[in-house]
């Protein structure tokens, strides 16, 4: 028995010594530990052996000197493989240029930018306002005062300190009347926030853009002027307007300016509410407490403003029919326009 060990201890060292690979070590390894493998033999045959505690303890220091031997080639060749593998990767090459895939604008943004190039082109600023106001902004400056029921239409996000989520880019007339004075021409787009449920053509996050005029002797005509220049280019053809008396209480008169539906083509559908039309822009005559307010002379100054919904009108423009996917984060929706 003693030589038969002895004979297997040295098979085993050469067959080790040849070994080339990991799966050679496997083919050696059921040889020698697996069920019907040498050690499982010796362990058989110990029926036959007069001492078998000697003879057993002498198979057993066998089976472990070959079961560490193998873990051992077994972690050799690993590393090896991985050695090797850091050798064929690619080497970093800081010369080389490489195709990236570029981002693409957000709709709002493309037409956001092209409202404030017309505007822009017309002798208006482009003025920047926060998203968080106060009361006053959001409603007393502009002759909506406490419990008035025009404040129904315009639930909002209220913080602890009583500040609000603006409800619309009319809480920044104000701040911008009192920081330029008249004359005045000036647009603000802006992110704005109300407490509503959402449907095809409302949603609780949604961009309008402001804009006010102040001057001596501005009328009904220059609103009616600047609109109609406005959306023509932004649509490059005639469109189709309708203007229809409108209540706000920061106007006098006030108007509610349509236009034609463009996705049904005035047919139809969920994102007009089936009348073919679209509020787009409602506007009007600065109401003089709202101007007296902002500190412009009254006697002197009048104004139109209006607060374009510039999320409706990146849906006529781009024939989006369902407002929720602009906030949606879908890539696959959003990223069909124009890259960067
Ligand atoms: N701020 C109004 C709203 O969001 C829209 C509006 C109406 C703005 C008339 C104006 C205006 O500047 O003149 O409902």
């Amino acid at each position: 028995m003693k030589a038969r060990i002895e004979e297997l201890r040295l098979s085993f060292k050469a067959a080790l010594a040849e070994c080339k690979s990991g799966a050679e070590l496997e083919e050696i390894r059921i040889a020698y530990l697996g069920k019907k493998g040498h050690i499982a033999e010796l362990m058989k045959g110990l029926r036959d052996v007069a001492d078998k505690k000697e003879a057993g303890q002498l198979i057993n220091g066998l089976k472990t000197e070959i079961e560490a031997a193998i873990a051992e080639a077994d972690e050799q060749f690993k590393r090896a493989a991985i050695e090797a593998q850091v050798r064929s990767a690619k080497k970093y090459n800081p010369t080389l240029v490489t195709e990236r895939e570029l981002g693409s604008y957000h709709p709002i943004t493309l037409a956001t930018r092209e409202v404030c190039d017309v505007f822009l082109g017309m002798g208006f600023t482009v003025e920047n306002f926060d998203e968080i106001v106060d009361d006053y902004q959001c409603f007393e400056a502009l002759n909506i005062p406490k419990h008035h029921p025009a404040r129904d239409m315009q639930d909002t996000y209220y913080l602890d300190n009583g500040q609000l989520l603006k409800t619309h880019t009319s809480a920044a007339q104000n701040s911008i009347m009192k920081k330029y004075g008249a004359p005045l021409r000036a647009i603000f787009p802006g992110r704005c926030f109300r407490n509503e449920s959402t449907d095809a053509c409302h949603e609780n996050t949604f961009f309008q853009m402001e804009g006010m005029m102040i001057d001596e002797n501005i009328s009904i005509s220059n609103l009616i002027y600047f609109m109609k220049t406005m959306l023509s280019e932004v649509f490059q053809r005639d469109v189709k307007v309708r203007l229809r008396p409108g209540f706000f209480p920061f106007v006098e008169p006030g108007f509610e300016l349509d236009i034609n539906c463009a996705i049904c083509g005035g047919e139809g559908c969920p994102s007009c509410k089936n009348s073919g039309w679209l509020e787009l822009c409602p506007c009007g005559m600065i109401h003089p407490r709202v101007l007296e307010e902002g500190g412009i002379d009254t006697e002197k100054y009048t104004g139109f403003a209006f607060g374009l919904g510039l999320t409706r009108l990146a849906m006529m423009k781009y024939g989006v029919k369902d407002i929720r996917d602009f906030n949606s984060g879908s890539l696959k929706s959003l990223s069909q326009f124009k890259s960067i």
